[in-house]
């Protein structure tokens, strides 16, 4: 990918990963992601913010039950990955993204589908364990995962979900996995825009308060993520239609959208994704300062 450290930060939908995020973990040495842009417009301006405060390697990742091929094929042109997850991997949009020149990667939940991803034309795969914050894709523990699929494929395997501190990431590299992936950690970093309130939780939370539910599936359904148990304790307890607002558009009970900054409501009841790695969160840092903790051993 061309950057120093074998750590990418996931692509974090809401947006709370940000331009500033995204670029602040590049300049540390990791591989910085932007979330889900939905046009080709959104797509330059986000990676021209990025590139406004770092000269090193920028991705962007696609969610593919929203994906829009026009961003897909400007994002290969403008970033140095794109990454793709939550679905079938599909050639044609692998090609439609390498076109540009960019790596491309899909974020996957087993060995089938770490296989379909290869077949598929992707330069790496990033497999996630059940252990992971956010939508989750496959069943089976990060370890048991991460062991299949490095003795079953070619590409490079990054390894996600739970990963919190600098001895896991050292496992992880040691057990075969090319990087780590790492999303809750950074949720809350300074440059991410987590509501003030969820951060909170996140600090106050242990692995034992995270779930692994279909609760937040209003609009996408029958998709697995992990939240903390409070957040789908307080969705159920909470009667009205509207959880919440961001500017003027509604957010409905048990919506998937993960709360930043501007929104305002009743946020405890929203989709606050945490992984095991929420154990590791304690308090507000620089994405600078996670990065060096994280690869200390590296
Ligand atoms: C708040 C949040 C939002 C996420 N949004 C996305 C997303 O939009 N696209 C994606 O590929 N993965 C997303 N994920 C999942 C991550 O890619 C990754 O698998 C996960 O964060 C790894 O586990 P960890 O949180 O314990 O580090 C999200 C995770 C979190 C915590």
């Amino acid at each position: 990918m061309g950057c120093r450290l074998p750590l990418q930060l996931a692509s974090l939908g809401g947006p709370v990963g940000t331009p500033a995020l995204a670029a602040a973990v590049s300049e540390a040495g990791g591989l910085g992601m932007i979330p889900n842009p939905s046009s080709a417009a959104a797509v330059e301006q986000l990676v021209e913010a990025a590139r406004a405060l770092t000269a090193q390697p920028i991705g962007v990742g696609f969610l593919i039950p929203f994906v829009v091929r026009e961003a897909v094929v400007a994002a290969g042109a403008v970033a140095e990955v794109v990454e793709f997850f939550y679905g079938d991997p599909d050639p044609d949009l692998v090609r439609a993204a390498a076109a540009g020149g960019a790596v491309v990667g899909w974020q996957v939940g087993s060995i089938a589908e770490a296989l379909a991803a290869e077949r598929a034309g992707c330069g790496y795969v990033v497999v996630q364990g059940i252990e992971a914050g956010g939508h989750v894709r496959g069943t089976q523990p990060l370890d048991e995962l991460l062991a299949q699929t490095t003795a079953g494929i070619g590409v490079p395997v990054v390894a996600a979900g739970g990963v919190g501190t600098a001895e896991r990431a050292a496992a992880l590299l040691a057990g075969g996995a090319a990087a780590i992936r790492v999303g809750t950690r950074f949720v809350a970093a300074e440059e991410a825009d987590a509501h003030q309130t969820y951060t909170a939780m996140l600090i106050a939370a242990s692995s034992g308060d995270t779930v692994l539910t279909e609760a937040f599936g209003v609009g996408w359904p029958n998709a697995p993520h992990r939240v903390l148990r409070s957040a789908v304790e307080a969705a159920e307890r909470f009667e009205q239609p509207v959880v919440a607002t961001l500017g003027d558009r509604e957010i409905a009970r048990f919506a998937p959208t993960t709360p930043i900054g501007e929104v305002r409501g009743e946020v405890a009841a929203m989709a606050l994704y945490a992984g095991h790695s929420v154990d590791a969160v304690t308090r507000i840092q620089p994405a600078a300062e996670i990065v060096a903790e994280l690869s200390q051993s590296f």
